[in-house]
């Protein structure tokens, strides 16, 4: 009996069968259990004789079932392991990333190329006062640039103005039309000596090719003791020339006007042709060259000084105006300013940069 309950729980192929051959062995109807009962009505002298083997016999089917069992579950663990198995090596789904878009790309290029040179980023509003927009930057009421066609008004502000609100420096009446108005932030929040850039949206009522409502400039300001024309030269020159990375940047300032600076000066860059493509470098004056306008500048007006409550005999400074969008164009050859702002992934996937 016992190599033949031992053979069969030996055999068992799973939990189930092993539980029956238990039930078989040692249940209450179970064949040892049987033969134990059968204990009780035998006499002492056959007890002693019998007792042993039927004993043995519980102990080792006993041991057999506990040893089939951990045998099984072992296996059924092992066959979980093997099926739930997680490969680490197999290459991951890639999340979908988007790219760093142009203008910040060169923000952040700008940032750089000036904070070696000692500037730091400052910032201002883009809903601004007419105050802070015009009037401090010594644009007169009857300036072009304050036409309703160039200008986008708030008509809340233009209320408030109306109403006579006491403090024109906290009507916040229109879209800043350019950075300028960080310059008289600039010098009322801090004092000289002043280097900084100040990158962000500008607003103007316009739209074709090369504008749109909302685009993208840099102003540039530094205050300080005996500054002059050539400081300014020699800051864009080697502004332009690490950001375009190249040594044959060549400029050319122009004369110009512009109310807030005296004198003014449009700075050009000599760029060649290359396969038709006007490419930044070299002289604008050689044979395949031209010259391209690429920013504004000039000598901080006296009266812009004084308006930001500075000595224009003690203070002097140069400050310069720049598109960025513009510059993201000739740097990185897009010719149509309103896709930066379209969003088509197409285009981001293919002018962006990866973070
Ligand atoms: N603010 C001027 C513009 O938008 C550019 C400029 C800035 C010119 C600073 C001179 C000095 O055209």
């Amino acid at each position: 009996l016992q190599g033949h309950l031992l053979t069969a729980i030996g055999a068992s192929p799973s939990l189930d069968a092993l539980e029956a051959c238990r039930v078989d062995a040692l249940g209450k109807q179970g064949r040892v259990t049987q033969l134990l009962k059968t204990l009780g009505a035998m006499t002492p002298e056959q007890r002693q004789e019998q007792g042993p083997a039927i004993h043995g016999l519980r102990e080792a089917v006993t041991a057999a079932i506990a040893s089939r069992k951990a045998a099984l579950e072992q296996a059924a663990l092992d066959q979980r392991l093997a099926a739930e198995r997680v490969d680490l090596t197999l290459p991951a789904d890639t999340a979908p990333t988007g790219t760093i878009h142009p203008v910040s790309q060169v923000m952040d290029e700008l940032a750089e190329i000036f904070a070696d040179l000692g500037f730091a980023v400052a910032t201002g509003p883009e809903i601004e006062t007419d105050w802070h927009n015009f009037t401090a930057l010594n644009i007169p009421e009857t300036h072009p640039a304050r036409a309703m066609h160039d200008t986008f008004y708030l008509q809340q502000g233009l209320d408030a103005k109306a109403a006579g609100e006491a403090d024109e420096r906290a009507t916040f009446s229109l879209l800043r039309t350019h950075t300028s108005p960080v310059q008289i932030r600039t010098m009322l929040n801090g004092n000289p000596p002043i280097r900084i850039i100040a990158p962000g949206r500008t607003y103007r009522s316009d739209s074709d090719a090369t504008h749109t409502p909302m685009f993208h400039q840099v102003e540039g300001l530094v205050i300080d003791k005996g500054i002059t024309l050539g400081h300014l030269k020699w800051t864009l020159e080697t502004f332009l020339k690490a950001f375009f990375e190249r040594d044959d940047i060549v400029l050319r300032l122009r004369p110009s006007y512009f109310p807030f600076t005296e004198p003014s000066a449009e700075v050009d860059v000599g760029y060649t042709l290359q396969k038709g493509k006007r490419v930044i470098g070299g002289s604008g004056d050689d044979a395949n060259g031209g010259w391209m306008e690429v920013l504004g500048s000039g000598m901080v007006h006296p009266k812009v000084i004084a308006a930001c409550g500075l000595d224009p005999a003690e203070w002097q400074g140069f400050a310069f105006g720049c598109g960025i969008d513009r510059l993201a164009m000739l740097k990185y050859g897009m010719d149509d300013l309103r896709a930066f702002f379209d969003g088509d992934i197409r285009w981001l996937k293919h002018y962006g940069f990866s973070a």
